[in-house]
């Protein structure tokens, strides 16, 4: 009985997932506002008894769903989304059911190993040297945290401080500098590790974003300096290379914040973009942007592990740390945590080497062509589009938010607003595996009606 009833809601809640990703192809990609209101159906006090599991999800379908904004489907352009690939959402459903909390080796043996493979397999395709351990976190902001508490570690033991037993009251002086572009998770991740989100020393960019090596101060003592691949606008990449041949040789710690842009080392035409960043120290990404698994995975990479696990290992005469095996929990701020690597090896394992260079590759086609199509109809393209990312201007400031919002409204695609260096733009972000040529075509062809009608 209990297992019927259990297959009857599991069934259902399927069926109910496979409708909407069914949906995501056709329906405008902005919820309507009458689906957005009716979420109010949500707010209610506290139930004093329950209700049946079935009602459950059938509200949460049937007011949830229209009200959200179809981020799986192949028109949503906004922020770095990319949508998660089939197999990838299969395993994770699967995985959910196997409830595994991936603390320790010992009793989550499968997990444990499937990560340990991801991880390996991550290190091989975004080129990173052999050896490169890490860990499976949210997302980009907690993988920039957890590899700069890494760093902090090894440039304060270098300078014959203990940071994770002593604290920073007392500590060496220590030197943080970051670009003037660096995104603001970076500041917030410097924030958290009691470094400061303003105690950095900012580097000027260029009118990409890209960090100007040759404005690097001399490096001495303890030194933590953070690259970016991948401008949150632009695309853009620091000189990664160059600045780590200008700063190693003084001993100081490169991290490298490659939310999305690292997945251009996965990609032939566009590797040349991160040349040199395998002489960094640490990496960042996110797997939930371009390699397309659902929320929320992202990865902190350490060339040598052992400086990762110094900042985050734990014992406890409760715990198996006693072990021969990798435990997940000695590379990551949780203790417990889902299988996050499971979607990452279902999406390495589906698309192998030559699909994940070919999605990474289609989709800067994809942002190239939306380029030429602006450009084409005579509306500025604000960057080099060496990515996934176009900034478009529609003129003035006020103008290009009007046709932003209109091109939401209209619901074919959408995408979101920025400011670049003093310009307002609409971002285009090409980050999904379900864009097709004819959805940039349409897409195109939507937002250029809207923008001749407004302008
Ligand atoms: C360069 C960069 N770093 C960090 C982040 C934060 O990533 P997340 O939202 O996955 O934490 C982003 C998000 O777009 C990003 O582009």
């Amino acid at each position: 009985m209990k297992n019927e009833r259990t297959r009857t809601l599991l069934e259902d809640a399927a069926q109910r997932g496979i409708a909407y990703r069914e949906s995501c192809d056709a329906r405008p990609v902005a919820p309507s506002a009458a689906a957005i209101d009716a979420t109010s159906r949500f707010v209610e006090p506290l139930p004093e008894n329950g209700a049946p599991d079935e009602e459950i999800l059938a509200l949460l379908d049937e007011v949830g769903s229209p009200a959200t904004v179809a981020m799986a489907g192949p028109r949503f352009f906004g922020f770095v989304i990319g949508g998660s690939l089939p197999v990838s959402v299969a395993t994770n459903w699967l995985a959910t059911a196997w409830d595994q909390n991936v603390v320790m080796h010992e009793v989550t043996p499968a997990t444990a190993m499937l990560e340990q493979v991801a991880l390996n397999w991550l290190v091989d395709v975004l080129g990173l040297p052999g050896g490169t351990g890490g860990g499976f976190v949210t997302g980009a902001t907690v993988a920039n945290f957890t590899a700069l508490a890494a760093a902090r570690h090894r440039v304060f033991a270098d300078a014959g401080w203990d940071v994770e037993a002593d604290g920073l009251i007392g500590a060496p002086e220590l030197q943080v500098i970051v670009s003037e572009e660096a995104h603001p998770t970076l500041f917030k991740s410097l924030g958290m590790l009691g470094l400061g989100r303003e105690r950095v020393v900012r580097i000027p960019v260029d009118g990409q974003g890209r960090m100007i090596a040759a404005k690097m101060p001399a490096v001495d003592g303890p030194t933590i300096v953070c690259t970016q691949a991948g401008n949150i606008n632009t695309g853009a990449f620091d000189p990664i290379g160059d600045i780590c041949e200008a700063v190693k040789p003084s001993g100081a710690w490169v991290h490298v914040d490659g939310a999305f842009g690292l997945w251009a080392a996965a990609s032939p035409p566009q590797a040349h973009l991160v040349e040199g960043m395998q002489n960094a120290d640490s990496w960042a990404t996110d797997a939930h942007k371009w390699l397309n698994v659902p929320y929320d995975c992202g990865i902190a990479f350490v060339r040598n592990p052992p400086d990762l696990a110094s900042a985050m290992a734990i014992t406890a005469d409760y715990l198996i740390t006693d072990t021969e095996h990798r435990n997940p929990s000695d590379y990551t701020p949780e203790l417990s945590r889902r299988g996050r690597g499971i979607d990452v090896w279902a999406a390495l394992r589906s698309m192998g080497r030559s699909g994940v260079a070919e999605l990474i590759s289609r989709c800067c086609r994809h942002a190239t062509k939306f380029a030429a199509g602006f450009s084409a109809a005579g509306f500025d393209v604000l960057n080099d589009v060496v990515l996934n990312q176009v900034l478009v201007s529609f003129g003035n400031d006020v103008t290009t938010r009007r046709v932003i919002d209109e091109i939401q409204r209209e619901g074919t695609c959408w995408c979101g607003a920025t400011v670049w260096q003093g310009k307002t733009a609409m971002r285009i972000s090409v980050s999904s595996w379900a864009t097709t040529e004819s959805d940039v075509e349409m897409s195109l062809d939507a937002m250029l009606e809207v923008a001749r009608r407004v302008t």
